[in-house]
């Protein structure tokens, strides 16, 4: 079995541990951390590399010298205890928990949350692909088998939508800030402002246009501290996929059928039907 069972979650036993979720829970935020919080497959990485060079100014040192898991680590994942106390205030943090799940912390602290979703068609077709890679996932199956095993949630971290339902209703006022994959994918820069703004710096346009560059899908790829490469070929296996796949907007047209299309919105559409929030873009 690859998982624990957490709450209901399921959640990959080579990453995390029943330990390593306690800490997650008892975690006590300080007011100046930020933590991204990204259901999988929709941005997790690049938050890793975007968060210090705002927080920072723009200084490349981080993302050059420490790996992604170390230089933002995730709240929930083994390594975070290795790590915490090493980063530097403010300190970044990636997390894929829901909101409930988080700590009693989160409530008395000031620390800021930036929520990133990303179209579920394009997170499937991501994770499909991340499972065949990852030797400590579950072999996915067929293109159709693991649509069915996405749509019903057994997947890491479950629903899809549980995920986007918890984080679109908190009481977290104007600590949290919603973005999108999609919209980091058309207008870097802009998306890059926003949440500078939401993180109370003032950066200018030109550090703005040099993090963007720093962060674009090309440059991350051919970065050894942010690609992965040093992740043993047991752990994920490049030669099968590359974890920086492809990193475009609706990618799930090259693989759904018009059945699966149909299949995947109603089920979608029909478990927000009654939620107060409506999604960001069309799901088609
Ligand atoms: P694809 O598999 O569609 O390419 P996560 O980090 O949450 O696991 O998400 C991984 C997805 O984010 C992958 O999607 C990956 O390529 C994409 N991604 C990571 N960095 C990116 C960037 N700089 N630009 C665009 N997409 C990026």
């Amino acid at each position: 079995e690859l998982y624990l069972l957490y709450h209901g979650l399921l959640v990959p036993k080579e990453t995390h541990s029943l330990e390593s979720l306690k800490f997650a829970q008892d975690f006590t935020f300080k007011d100046d951390d930020v933590v991204a919080v990204v259901y999988p497959k929709s941005g997790t990485v690049w938050m890793q590399e975007i968060l210090p060079l705002l927080l920072n100014g723009g200084d490349l040192t981080p993302i050059h010298t420490i790996p992604n898991w170390d230089r933002v680590p995730w709240l929930e994942e083994k390594r975070i205890e290795l790590v915490v106390d090493k980063l530097a205030s403010p300190r970044a943090m990636v997390s894929h928990l829901p909101y409930q799940l988080m700590p009693p912390s989160i409530h008395t602290s000031k620390a800021k949350v930036i929520y990133v979703m990303r179209n579920p068609k394009d997170v499937m077709v991501s994770s499909y692909f991340f499972h065949q890679m990852a030797g400590f996932l579950p072999d996915p199956g067929t293109f159709d088998e693991f649509m069915n095993t996405f749509l019903e949630g057994k997947v890491l971290f479950g629903k899809w939508t549980d995920h986007v339902k918890s984080w679109k209703q908190t009481e977290l006022g104007d600590r949290i800030m919603h973005m999108t994959y999609e919209e980091m994918v058309q207008d870097l820069p802009a998306a890059l402002k926003r949440m500078s703004d939401f993180l109370g710096r003032d950066l200018r346009e030109e550090t703005i246009q040099k993090i963007a560059e720093h962060c674009s899908f090309k440059t991350m790829k051919d970065n050894s501290m942010s690609n992965f490469s040093l992740v043993p070929k047991m752990y994920l296996d490049h030669d099968k996929s590359q974890f920086l796949r492809k990193g475009v907007i609706g990618d799930w047209k090259n693989h759904f059928s018009p059945e699966q299309r149909a299949r995947f919105t109603s089920v979608i559409q029909k478990e927000l039907e009654n939620e107060s929030f409506t999604l960001p873009w069309s799901l088609d």
